[in-house]
């Protein structure tokens, strides 16, 4: 299976992110990661649909949008219309998650559930099946930038393991802390999207970060 490449737009440069949307559009990635914060769930605001609207008409691949606010469910059309191809929701933010991720897909969104580093992965079991994504968060959500958590490799094999009996087309992503030097050991552990936000804007030549992260 040939893995995802979603460069996270939180690290792009917000004077200029034109410019960075149209090199991701001209890159090897194959999504785009949007990260929205509210500021109560996580101790950070990002942008919300203004921003996202822009971004959405000038990207030429699909939006991965991965919430990080409480009550997800209010916003779930106000996402849709901004463009949002996969919603991803937190499964700590989310009471009613059943009910949340049917809303995603009736408006024909791919359903995600992220989960923080401190969730087992078997909290997901009784979704699984249901869902199309999991976004298994790799550091503390909030930030860009920070140090991977080494625990993230147990998780996602686990996960990786659970999938194949019950939802084998299962997206597992990891978000948080990827970089040139542990990318390898994420896909090995059965993750098939990675995200990556400072490994691709903070270097040199984010095109050719991308196609080694792709290779
Ligand atoms: C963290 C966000 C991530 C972040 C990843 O709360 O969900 O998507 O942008 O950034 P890096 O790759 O720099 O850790
Ligand atoms: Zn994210």
């Amino acid at each position: 299976m040939k893995h995802i490449i979603a460069p996270s737009i939180l690290s792009a440069n917000f004077a200029r992110l034109g410019e960075d949307v149209e090199m991701v559009n001209n890159s090897n990635a194959d999504w785009f990661h949007v990260d929205i914060m509210d500021g109560v769930f996580v101790p950070n605001i990002s942008f919300g649909f203004p921003v996202m609207k822009a971004i959405k008409k000038q990207a030429k691949k699909p939006l991965d949008v991965h919430l990080m606010i409480v009550q997800p469910e209010r916003f779930i059309d106000h996402f849709k219309e901004a463009g949002a191809d996969t919603l991803t929701v937190h499964i700590e933010a989310s009471t009613h998650l059943h009910r949340t991720v049917q809303a995603i897909k009736n408006l024909g969104m791919k359903a995600g559930v992220a989960l923080n580093p401190h969730t087992p992965v078997e909290a997901l079991s009784d979704i699984l099946a249901d869902i199309d994504l999991v976004c298994v968060m790799s550091v503390n959500p909030g930030f860009g930038g920070q140090k991977f958590i080494e625990n993230t490799y147990r998780k996602v094999s686990k996960l990786r393991e659970m999938a194949n009996l019950e939802n084998p087309a299962l997206h597992i992503e990891v978000d948080g802390g990827v970089t040139l030097q542990n990318y390898k050991q994420i896909l090995d552990a059965g993750a098939d999207v990675l995200v990556a936000g400072n490994t691709v804007f903070s270097s040199q030549s984010p095109l050719q970060t991308i196609i080694e992260l792709k290779s």
